[in-house]
């Protein structure tokens, strides 16, 4: 899939066509398939080989992490602020804090990986592939072991809070590993998510159903959510409560004790890839075939508290009408348009025009785009979109995006022209 999922033509046809929501974080070019919240920060990762670290309060993306050479299918946090992305380029790439480059790099896996989990003790990574492997990293040294066992690709794997850890794969099996040898329990269809809530695992996958697994007495029950598969799972912090998601964008939220479902949201009309709650158990975001990363509020069921993303409406004046500032939606997450605003993920665009490419003061650029001998104006701004980042101006950072209708282009470079002066 990877690059080849973006649907260029629809770029504005769903931009236009998706309602407004405050709370959703718009940047990635392609579904958002994993999603990970720490305090008031986030990553997310996408098929458009792009993970953005974003500020959620202000729905600003702090970062782009432009490395991998397929779609990112996972992340998971590390200690110190750090993360862990891998995905169709079979490779683990971890992150510091700071940095646009991984720190280290974790190879081995025969095909994409598709779920990774950090131990409690936080010094082992383990990674669930689609070549039939789970490898368990130390982080500190590199070293691997390699755990074989399902029959088929590897869907997720995850840590109990006593360190043991399981796995749930095509094979219609979760297995949990401790001492000796593995216990399996088969449930006979392609599981696609599992998550550890409270003492229990519970797993998802192919006909919608959840299933429970009591790791000590083996017991496990099943409770019916969705008529269409379940693609992620999510547990609140603490335990309580169940998330899953699925094709057709339905959302269920299960309280686990009473094995009962408490509320489904009216999730927009596209699949859902992601989903995860923020640490304080009130907000889920999810991240869907739309490209964005919506915020609700676990308690009400409405979109999530008001977040940046909408373009800054007071500071556009009569621009604000204009309709270049509806295709500019897709940029305001990470580029800023006035003086005295600096740099999100992106530089800031005041100014741009007539400026060569990769000036703006204070802004770390790509070095490939260093090279390139682009000026911009509104011509070749129009030709960056019509064509896309990663053709224009190769070794960029920006996602993958493109903005198929003549007209769209035009407003937004008009737009451009007129708020960055
Ligand atoms: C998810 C973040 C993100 C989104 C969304 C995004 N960009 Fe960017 N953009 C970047 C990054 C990062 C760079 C710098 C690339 C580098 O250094 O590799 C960039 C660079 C640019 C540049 C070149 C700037 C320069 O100084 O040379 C232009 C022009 C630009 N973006 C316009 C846009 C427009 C217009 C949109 C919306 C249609 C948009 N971008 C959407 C992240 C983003």
């Amino acid at each position: 899939m990877a690059v080849s999922a973006f649907q260029a033509g629809c770029f504005v046809a769903m931009l236009l066509a998706t309602p407004t929501l405050a709370a959703d974080l718009r940047g990635h070019g392609g579904p958002v398939r994993a999603i990970v919240v720490t305090g008031g920060e986030a990553a997310t990762a996408s098929f458009d080989t792009t993970v953005i670290r974003w500020d959620i309060e202000r729905g600003a993306a702090k970062q782009v992490l432009r490395f991998h050479e397929g779609a990112v299918n996972t992340l998971v946090a590390l200690p110190g602020g750090g993360l862990a992305s891998a995905g169709e380029d079979r490779r683990i790439a971890l992150w510091a804090r700071e940095g646009a480059e991984p720190q280290r790099l974790l190879e081995g896996h025969q095909a994409p990986v598709a779920g990774l989990a950090l131990s409690p003790d936080g010094k082992t990574l383990a990674s669930a592939s689609w070549d039939g492997t789970v490898r368990l990293w130390d982080i500190a040294n590199g070293a691997v072991r390699v755990i074989e066992g399902h029959r088929g690709p590897v869907n997720a794997v995850v840590f109990l809070p006593d360190g043991r850890f399981a796995t749930a794969g095509y094979d219609g099996t979760v297995q949990l590993h401790g001492e000796g040898a593995p216990t399996i329990h088969e449930f006979g269809l392609p599981l696609n998510a599992l998550v550890v809530a409270g003492s229990e695992l519970v797993a998802a996958g192919a006909d919608g159903a959840l299933r429970f697994v009591e790791p000590v007495a083996g017991k496990t029950s099943e409770l019916v959510v969705a008529e269409v598969p379940i693609v992620a799972l999510a547990a609140s912090p603490d335990g309580a409560m169940i998330a899953a998601a699925g094709f057709r964008g339905a959302l269920a939220l299960v309280d686990r004790k009473s094995r009962s479902i408490t509320r489904k949201l009216a999730g927009p009309a596209f699949p859902l890839w992601s989903l995860a709650f923020s640490p304080d158990g009130r907000d889920i975001l999810t991240g869907g075939a739309d490209r964005l990363v919506r915020r609700w509020s676990v308690a009400t069921g409405e979109p999530g508290n008001p977040v940046l993303t909408e373009a800054p409406a007071a500071r556009l004046g009569a621009l604000a009408s204009h309709p270049g500032a509806e295709v500019f939606r897709a940029c305001v997450a990470c580029h800023t348009l006035g003086p005295d605003e600096g740099p999100r993920a992106g530089p800031t665009l005041h100014g741009i025009m007539g400026r060569p490419i990769a000036r703006a003061e204070g802004y770390a650029y790509s070095s490939a785009l260093k090279g390139l001998g682009i000026v911009w104006t509104r011509e070749t701004i129009a030709k960056l979109f019509e064509v896309g980042p990663a053709a224009y101006t190769p070794g960029t950072k920006m996602p993958e995006q493109t903005i198929s209708g003549a007209a769209e282009r035009e407003a937004l470079v008009d737009f451009l022209d007129r708020a960055t002066r």
